[in-house]
């Protein structure tokens, strides 16, 4: 722990955490939960949540980090041993992630393969995807893929290249977002998707948009699962953590926002405006972004170097994941790296097979009406991150105290909006997380609808 590795400087540590929380949490996840829960309405009580939410919750995740110098399990134990159990779940959630996330993750490589080698025009068919899915075998053989990947960075070491690759890739990503968004919003029928994802319509509203806005905004910016605590352990005392915290906020909020509108619009063109082509779930990104490409000129290339870029975002995330699971299992197992990556490995696999076969072969299994894809999603996201989120806040707020968040904070620069934190962490936060935690439960279940 002495040698514990640090980042550089500011920029290092922004650019870290930015690659762990920008992926498909904010080019498929966002677009989705935004088209399905109303529009404007998600999008707004997105933007709200970040700014209060997201940003106490950061703050609090990486200075916890920075102050004990270790990851979440050994950060809450040494501050109070009662609450190691907090840390316990928070380590579990991306077990739970993992296996899934690369079974997009291989759709993803999926779909680059079938760029590159001239099938744009047969992605952009209504069925092509659904097919893909409902195969047994090719889904499992791209999600190996895209794992096999993701473990051979995460064995090797070899995250510096990635990270220094991704460094020149994510602005181009944002380049070619925002290229293709706007040249979606001339497709006829377009404008009337983009006001769909700009105007709030309050009818759209319930505890349910509000859960998955939250579920969301942990899951896009990497909260309430520990990868925070640890990104804040490898932080310099001198490195400004609040200016940090809203760098990364801008940075994963911006892309997301960006790639809501770059799909929103297009649903809408090409479905005629027919609201249930919203509801798509996990296959809009996958099943519309064909069909703008197919309409463009140079389609099939720039759908490849989409995919390409999107594959990038994605292995930044999955490394991070695989690399909180490895280091966990090393500390307890005392294996080595390279057999616990290769067990990790061999255990994601096993888990993710039935996700990736909830779409064809297991498809009549359905939990609460969702694949099983979307109820790990479900589970780690609406449950356990909440879950996390509300402990952390009471721990913080009245067992270690926001002081002693607010003193880590001050030792590099005067925290500006320490009053709004200290409010949100002791009293706005625990008492709407538990709100919304149990009237969409019950909201699921059926039993009750506000
Ligand atoms: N934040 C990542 C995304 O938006 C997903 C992720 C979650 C990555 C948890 C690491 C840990 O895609």
């Amino acid at each position: 722990m002495e040698n514990r590795s640090s980042f550089t400087g500011k920029l290092g540590f922004v650019l870290a955490a930015a690659g762990s929380a920008v992926g498909l949490g904010n080019i498929w996840r966002f677009p989705y939960l935004a088209a399905k829960y109303g529009g404007g309405i998600f999008l707004l009580v997105y933007l709200i949540l970040a700014v209060t939410f997201g940003f106490s919750l950061m703050v609090a995740e990486i200075a916890l980090g920075r102050k004990t110098g270790l990851s979440a399990i050994g950060a809450f134990n040494k501050l109070n041993k009662k609450f190691k159990f907090v840390g316990v779940i928070a380590a579990i959630i991306p077990i739970i992630i993992f296996p899934y996330y690369s079974v997009i993750g291989g759709w993803v490589t999926k779909y680059l393969a079938v760029f590159v080698s001239g099938g744009a025009k047969a992605a952009a068919n209504d069925s092509y995807f659904t097919d893909f899915i409902a195969k047994p075998a090719e889904p499992l053989v791209w999600f190996a893929v895209f794992i096999g990947i993701t473990a051979v960075v995460v064995m090797l070491g070899v995250e510096k290249g990635v990270e220094k690759v991704s460094k020149l890739m994510m602005p181009i990503l944002v380049i070619l977002t925002l290229f293709i968004a706007i040249y979606g919003l001339f497709i006829p029928g377009a404008m009337e998707g983009f006001l769909y994802y700009i105007t709030p319509d309050f009818s759209h509203f319930s505890a349910t948009t509000v859960l998955a806005a939250m579920g969301q905004l942990f899951y896009s910016m990497s909260l309430a699962m520990g990868i925070m605590i640890t990104y804040g352990s490898y932080m310099k005392k001198d490195v400004n953590l609040e200016s940090s915290v809203h760098q990364i906020e801008i940075f994963d909020t911006g892309i997301a926002f960006l790639a809501g509108m770059m799909i929103i619009p297009s649903v809408f063109a090409f479905s005629g405006g027919d609201e249930a082509a919203l509801g798509k779930g996990p296959g809009l990104m996958f099943i519309t972004l064909p069909k703008v490409f197919d309409s463009m000129p140079g389609g099939s290339i720039i759908g490849a170097a989409f995919f390409l870029l999107v594959l990038f975002a994605a292995l930044t995330s999955a490394i991070s994941l695989m690399e909180t699971i490895v280091s966990i299992f090393e500390d307890k197992l005392n294996f080595g790296r390279k057999k616990t990556c290769l067990l990790v490995l061999a255990g994601t696999f096993i888990l993710g097979i039935p996700s990736s076969l909830g779409f064809g072969v297991l498809g009549n299994i359905s939990v609460l009406g969702l694949s099983i894809l979307d109820m790990f999603d479900f589970v780690s996201n609406s449950v356990l991150m909440p879950i996390v989120a509300f402990l952390t806040c009471i721990f913080i707020g009245y067992v270690l105290k926001p002081q002693a968040i607010i003193d880590e904070l001050e030792v590099s620069a005067p925290f500006k909006a320490k009053k709004l934190f200290t409010v949100i962490i002791k009293y706005v936060a625990p008492v709407f997380i538990v709100l919304i935690l149990i009237s969409s439960i019950l909201d699921v279940l059926g039993i009750f609808k506000i």
